[in-house]
């Protein structure tokens, strides 16, 4: 029999993603997305799966808990997978306490909620960023689930925090949970205030490239859509109360990623501008995902080289997508945001 899975922050980039995976590849399944429609939220990128009977769309706060526990007895879920949060950085460091309340209450109410209603697997989607950083010149050195939580921003410390809440709700209540770790994504329907779909837009429209301090932090990239096969594969055979991390050592510096950019577009790299860094700005993130391999015969499907170009066509033929969300409130984030950094130039 099919199962009822709640996806929370669905209309979100990677929460998207797996919905239609889901959807795809689990046909006798029904998704119940719960999502706040944030600023980061988009209605638009579901509207494909709105058609589907086995979809369900709630626009609900996860801090919220009358409503919460009322969905939840409503549809008796078999599993919950919690993509909601806020999610970047750099907001983070501007304005915390929103972090605080949907990264870690959220989770506090969706596990509660579960745990009244006896469900058999609660996944809470995690980061890399739980790890903190690794210098540069140990290009040896890796993030395994053992390497211990040492965080730099709000952000990464309020998804640590929940991660200790998911691990205490494991062994103090027994609740079937599971974390996964992921590295930094790219693919379709990212809010384009992240690094690629930013320097995507801009370039198409012949802006600034803000590259922080010389732009020579690594991340290590995975496309969206291997991500969610890791977490599929993790709900169905995972083993509960385990950490799984997920990346496909892809690791690059992100002045060489803007460069890429530039040279797929036929852009000049005059556009490239280097600002005032991140406070606190992690140098290196880098995955070890051998359990991920060893255990659940996990492996990334997309070479960098190929989901890039794939990324870059997607911008390309949507620019209806993001041109929306760059002409809403969005646009006057992003001012807030840049017009001090771009003025300060490289500190
Ligand atoms: P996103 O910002 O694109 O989407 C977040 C979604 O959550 C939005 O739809 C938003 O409306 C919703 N949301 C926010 N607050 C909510 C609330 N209180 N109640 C209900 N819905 C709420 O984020 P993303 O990049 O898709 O990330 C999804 C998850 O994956 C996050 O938990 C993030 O920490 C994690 N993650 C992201 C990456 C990455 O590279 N983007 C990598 C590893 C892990
Ligand atoms: O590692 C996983 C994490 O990846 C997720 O947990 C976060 O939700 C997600 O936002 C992402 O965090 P990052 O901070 O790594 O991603 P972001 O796209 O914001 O930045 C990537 C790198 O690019 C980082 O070193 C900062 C830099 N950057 C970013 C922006 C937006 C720039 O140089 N210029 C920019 O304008």
């Amino acid at each position: 029999m099919g199962k009822t899975i709640i996806v929370t922050g669905g209309a979100g980039f990677i929460g998207a993603n797996f919905v239609y995976l889901e959807l795809r590849e689990h046909p006798e399944d029904r998704i119940v997305c719960v999502d706040k429609l944030t600023y980061a939220g988009n209605l638009e990128t579901l509207a494909e799966a709105l058609q589907n009977p086995q979809f369900r769309f709630v626009k609900a706060d996860i801090c919220d808990r009358e409503a919460m526990f009322a969905l939840f007895r409503e549809e008796q879920p078999d599993m919950v997978v919690n993509f909601a949060a806020e999610s970047h950085v750099d907001r983070s460091i501007e304005d915390p306490g929103i972090f605080l309340q949907t990264n870690i209450i959220g989770t506090q109410v969706l596990m509660d909620a579960s745990r009244e209603v006896g469900v058999e697997r609660y996944h809470q989607v995690s980061t890399d960023e739980v790890y903190g950083d690794l210098p540069l010149d140990r290009p040896d050195l890796f993030f395994t689930e053992e390497t211990p939580l040492k965080t730099s921003s709000p952000y990464s410390s309020s998804k640590a925090g929940a991660d200790l809440l998911v691990n205490a709700y494991h062994r103090t209540y027994g609740l079937p949970t599971t974390i996964s770790r992921c590295s930094n994504n790219y693919g379709p329907y990212q809010f384009p205030e992240k690094l690629i779909p930013l320097m995507i837009a801009n370039a198409l429209e012949d802006k600034p490239l803000p590259v922080y301090g010389e732009g020579k932090n690594v991340r290590d990239w995975l496309y969206v859509e291997d991500h969610c096969k890791a977490i599929d594969l993790i709900l169905r055979q995972g083993k509960v109360g385990e950490v799984y991390n997920i990346g496909g050592h892809n690791e690059m510096h992100n002045i060489d990623i803007v460069r890429l950019i530039c040279q797929a577009l036929g852009k000049s790299e005059d556009l490239i501008v280097h600002v005032t860094d991140r406070k606190g700005h992690d140098m290196r993130y880098a995955i070890d995902p051998a359990k991920m391999q060893r255990e659940l015969g996990w492996q990334p499907e997309t070479l960098f080289r190929d989901g890039i170009q794939k990324t870059i066509q997607w911008y390309l033929t949507h620019q209806d997508w993001w041109q929306r969300i760059l002409s809403g409130d969005y646009q006057r984030y992003y001012e807030e945001m840049y017009a001090k950094r771009i003025a300060e130039g490289t500190k």
